[in-house]
Parts: C-alpha cells; structure tokens; sequence
C-alpha cells in the first residue's frame, strides 16, 4: 500500500467539497479532527478537516503523522493579502511559511507605552534555552515549501483560471489583522504575501517529523488594496489544489 498524501483544510467549506472528489471514502474521527480516508485516481487521499487556528492544526497535524504515515501534506484554505499586487481569488504557493505570533517585546517600564513596531520577531527553535535571552532567537524563522510539491502546482498554474498563482510568503497566527499599518509592518519585515491561521504550524510540525509540506492559500481577502471578502475562493482553491495532486502523484 503506498502512503498516502494528506490534505488539510481548517473550515468545513475548506475540506467537506473537497473530500466528494475522493473515491471509496471512509470517514474517521479523532477529537475534533476528522479524515476522509479515500482515493484520488486510485492513489490514497486523505482530507484532513482540523477545523481552524494554529492549535488545532499543530495537533491533527501530529495525528495524522503517527497515524498514516503519509507521503506529504497540503495545507489549504482562504487567506487576507498582505500585498497590494495580489487580488481576490489569486493563489499564493507557500515557497516559505512562517509564524507572525512569535514575538518578543521591547523591555520598556510601567507607563512607557506598547510598541508593537519595535516587537522582535522570536525564532523558537533557535536553541534549547530561553528564547527570552537567546540573542539567537531574535531571528525570524521560515520553514521552506517541499521542492517535489512545489514543482506539482507550478506545472498546472495554467489549469487555473480565476486569477494568478505565485509563488510566496504565507504569514501564520491566530489573529486576524485589519489595520493596514500592522500589515504592511508584515509585509516588509517578513516579506509576507498573505496571512491566515494555520500554515506555520503545519509546516513546524511536518518539519519535525521529515514529512513534505506545502501551503497553498487563495486570497478570500485582501485589506490593502480594498479586496472584499468572498467565500466562493474557498472552492475555486480547492480545486486548483485537486490539480495540483493529480499532478504531484504522477510522480509516485
Ligand atoms: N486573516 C487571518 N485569517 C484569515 N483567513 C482568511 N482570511 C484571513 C485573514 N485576513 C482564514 C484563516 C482561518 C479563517 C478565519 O480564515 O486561515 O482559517
């Protein structure tokens, strides 16, 4: 039996759709997490609903690792631009992915106010020691898109049709920003092309466990160039993401 690939999706419009393409589908459930177990032109598929958050995603992610073993993982879903070239219904490709709620403050006394420009950002992984004193740890840490996954959703950008794909900077934590001055801090500091809920910690954890990752994130949004929020981006992703596995288990 080969291994299969699991994709994720946070919301029930991010994951339910998708997982009707699947054949021969077996629904399981662990916690709040559930997967659709089936196959996609006879290659195993799973869907991962983790329903939404860094939380849940870190967890089904080392769920899903211990209990199948898969080839790779897709993390997909809607995201809010960061950049002014992007458009509703653009996709980004997560060529890196990275965590915007690792943060250090300043060291400023009572009364001297809240600086969130002069917040550092925090690499967790820098070392075993406290990242609180680590000079190393002032760091901005990015976890690479997988090259082989990559390489899929490069090769059908054309079969997509509702706007551009390109290749970025997914920007992970569980806020959801709209003051314009706070994004655009993001933008240049960490050179982010969206922000959405969930890509950093799957990537962390597919990291720590060998296991090729991509984000792949529609905007449903975009707060900087006036992009209102559309829901149907949702399942326009998703099927882009379905020719993305088509193409990427050609190669298995
Ligand atoms: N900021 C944060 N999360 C967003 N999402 C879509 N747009 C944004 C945005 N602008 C996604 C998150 C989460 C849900 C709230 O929608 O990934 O799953």
């Amino acid at each position: 039996e080969k291994q299969p690939i699991i994709v994720q999706g946070p919301m029930p419009i991010e994951a339910e759709k998708l997982a009707g393409h699947l054949e021969d589908v077996k629904e399981e459930k662990s916690g709040s997490f559930v997967f659709y177990k089936g196959k996609l032109e006879g290659y195993p598929v799973i869907i991962a609903k983790t329903g939404k958050g860094m939380e849940n995603t870190a967890a089904a992610t080392a769920l899903a690792i211990e209990k199948y073993d898969p080839a790779a993982i897709i993390n997909q879903g809607t995201s809010g631009g960061h950049d002014p070239e992007l458009n509703v219904f653009d996709i980004v490709l997560g060529e890196r992915t990275v965590n915007l709620g690792s943060l250090k403050t300043g060291a400023l006394n009572e009364g001297e106010g809240i600086e969130p420009k002069e917040w550092i950002p925090m690499d967790l992984m820098a070392s075993e020691g406290s990242a609180g004193e680590d000079p190393d740890a002032e760091n901005i840490r990015y976890f690479e898109g997988d090259e082989d996954l990559l390489a899929a959703a490069k090769a059908v950008k054309g079969k997509y049709e509702k706007g551009k794909v390109v290749e970025g900077t997914i920007g992970s934590a569980d806020v959801w920003n709209n003051e314009v001055d706070r994004i655009n801090w993001f933008h240049e500091k960490y050179g982010t092309s969206v922000e959405e809920m969930e890509g950093a910690a799957g990537a962390q954890i597919a990291a720590a466990y060998d296991v090729p990752f991509l984000g792949i994130r529609v905007l449903s949004n975009n707060k900087v160039n006036g992009g209102q929020y559309n829901p149907d981006t949702a399942e326009a992703n998703q099927a882009y993401v379905l020719e993305v596995l088509k193409e990427y288990i050609k190669t298995k």
